[in-house]
């Protein structure tokens, strides 16, 4: 291990979170008996212009209001170039009580820029005597951001989750596609002729790899959660597995849901097997012997465990005793 101790962020299950667009009220209730682990109430991209000062009205109202049971809670503010941004930290810090977990923070580019929260955020909680210190989700949105993204990650103590905004990313970075996330067809690979005359194959890869293994890197060196963004199409539940199966796979910890429907589908991958668990538990178990015996490796199902696999277990295991509660 490096001297560098990583300090964790608060834990939260954080499997589906649930975008809820701040001008349309009648799905707050909604929101709050469905069974996301964090909703979020936009300000920022999905409210037109004409409807930001009701919108930031009726979210501060909603965070007061409503039984939002054992959800995390968050408000996604508008971004630092709008004019809209300053009075929605003011507002919604002045007037909606602490039942208030987090502010995502969108469009995020520099370090500066979370910085410049944090102080706002600062002053305020100390000036209306707040009891909780509002914790920050950042999305990595913009090709500024990605390159940025180490600074950012550990530009406040407030950070608890990186986000990967496929839509905004994908439009920042000029990249030729108009769907929100998801595979292109025009993203893989043929292989070479065949000697033998076989047909040539063609296999689609993901193009959001590079940004997502990024982020997940620059989360986990500073004790983040890694979060996948949206995926579009909610009428296609497998594309969604498939895309959020990845997504857990290199190491994040949940999904978004631009849909109620997506909800389920973000939970069900995002927590752990219980067949995953009971082999998580086998290496442990066969580890902990391992160690009685002396030996820093052994083997299980023919397949070689160390030291390592026992920490690979415990992330397991951890997480389903998270779900549990
Ligand atoms: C989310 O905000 C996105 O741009 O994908
Ligand atoms: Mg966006």
């Amino acid at each position: 291990m490096s001297f560098t101790i990583v300090e964790q962020a608060p834990a939260r299950l954080n499997r589906s979170e649930l975008a809820v667009p701040g001008s349309n009220p009648k799905l707050f209730e909604k929101a709050a008996a469905s069974a996301v682990d964090v909703v979020f109430l936009d300000l920022e991209d999905a409210v037109a212009p004409d409807e930001k000062v009701q919108a930031r009205r009726n979210v501060i109202a909603a965070v007061n209001d409503v039984d939002w049971g054992n959800k995390t809670l968050s408000v996604r503010i508008n971004g630092l170039d709008t004019h809209y941004m300053y009075r929605d930290v003011v507002d919604l810090l002045e007037q909606a009580g602490d039942r208030l977990d987090l502010i995502m923070i969108p469009k995020v580019g520099t370090a500066q820029d979370v910085y410049a929260l944090d102080m706002l955020a600062t002053q305020i909680e100390a000036a209306k005597g707040r009891k909780k210190r509002i914790g920050f989700e950042l999305i990595i949105e913009t090709a500024l951001g990605m390159q940025n993204i180490h600074e950012i990650a550990a530009a406040s103590k407030r950070n608890e989750s990186l986000h990967f905004g496929v839509a905004d990313y994908a439009a920042s970075t000029k990249a030729r596609t108009t769907g929100i996330g998801g595979p292109n067809p025009s993203y893989g690979v043929l292989t070479d002729a065949a000697t033998d005359g076989a047909p040539r194959d063609y296999h689609w890869g993901d193009m959001w790899h590079y940004a997502i293994a990024r982020m997940v890197v620059a989360a986990r060196a500073n004790g983040l959660r890694p979060i996948d963004g949206p995926f579009g199409d909610y009428s296609d539940a497998d594309g969604y597995k498939a895309q959020a199966r990845r997504a857990a796979v290199l190491g994040c910890e949940g999904k978004w849901a631009i849909h109620p429907s997506q909800i389920g589908l973000a939970n069900e991958v995002f927590s752990p097997s219980e067949q995953e668990v009971t082999k998580a538990k086998r290496i442990l178990e066969a580890m902990a012997q391992a160690q009685k015996d002396g030996k820093g490796a052994v083997s299980l199902d023919g397949r070689l465990i160390d030291i390592a696999s026992i920490k690979q277990a415990e992330v397991m295991v951890k997480t389903a005793e998270q779900i549990a509660g």
